[in-house]
């Protein structure tokens, strides 16, 4: 399968037609962006971490009866997905209270929340991906009612499953960020799991093995990458 022309060029993926109809190729790059695109840079091989950890994924997710757009791996840095039309949410399940959350409502970071807890926010860069409510989400038309219970059914699931995968690698899954397409008729698990869009503590140290090694600064983020690869792959 090759890639014909470019679909989209995102933050840290671009998306390829392929000379099937129904199927696309994603591209993991090394960029990474962080408080909505105003820090820039990159983190070496990050695209390779991100590809692979999110394919690892994709499978379990699968194997768990959760149907994803994972088609197959093809390479460090691509991987065949299922061509879906993404829906313009971001859903956020939060374990323990960290980010934008703490900020928000004032929750001491590492607070343990009594239950898992969904929020669902409108995928557009310019607005920020504000924190919308599922009326605003039916009045808005970027997806049914239906849809919305499919992709909440589906989120508190997928938690679950990576929960239990990261405790197994000694990771704390403090929260994610996941994305859900069209494909078929059916509404699908799509986009990448990955230390880009989760927050993920050692569980003996609490050391922050994700993103926020590079949003606050702390340093050794291309390593800490390789590290939550490397214990994914055992
Ligand atoms: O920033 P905030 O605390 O709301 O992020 C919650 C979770 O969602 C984090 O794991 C973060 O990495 C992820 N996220 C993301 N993409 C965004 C916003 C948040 O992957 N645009």
């Amino acid at each position: 399968m090759s890639k014909l022309n470019m679909l989209y060029e995102g933050k840290a993926k671009k998306v390829y037609k392929t000379e099937k109809e129904n199927e696309y190729i994603v591209e993991y790059k090394d960029d990474a962006t962080a408080l909505n695109g105003l820090k820039k840079g990159t983190i070496s091989d990050k695209g390779i971490v991100n590809n692979k950890l999110s394919a690892i994924i994709f499978k379990i997710l699968e194997e768990k009866g959760i149907e994803t757009h994972l088609i197959e791996l093809l390479n460090d840095r691509e991987t065949l997905v299922k061509a879906v039309e993404i829906l313009p949410l971001e859903v956020i399940v939060r374990n323990i209270a960290a980010g934008s959350i703490s900020k928000r409502l004032g929750i001491e970071e590492g607070t343990v929340l009594k239950k898992p807890l969904l929020e669902l926010c409108y995928k557009n860069d310019e607005l920020g991906d504000p924190f919308i409510s599922e009326d605003h989400i039916e009045i808005l038309n970027l997806a049914t009612p239906k849809e919305v219970e499919i992709v909440k059914e589906n989120a508190l699931k997928i938690n679950e499953v990576l929960i239990e995968f990261f405790k197994g690698i000694n990771l704390k899954l403090v929260d994610f960020k996941i994305e859900f397409g069209r494909y078929d008729g059916r509404v699908i698990l799509a986009d990448e799991i990955s230390p880009d869009t989760c927050r993920l503590w050692d569980v003996n140290t609490n050391k922050k093995m994700d993103k926020d090694r590079f949003r606050r600064d702390l340093g050794d983020a291309e390593s800490t990458y390789q590290e939550v690869l490397k214990r994914a792959s055992k």
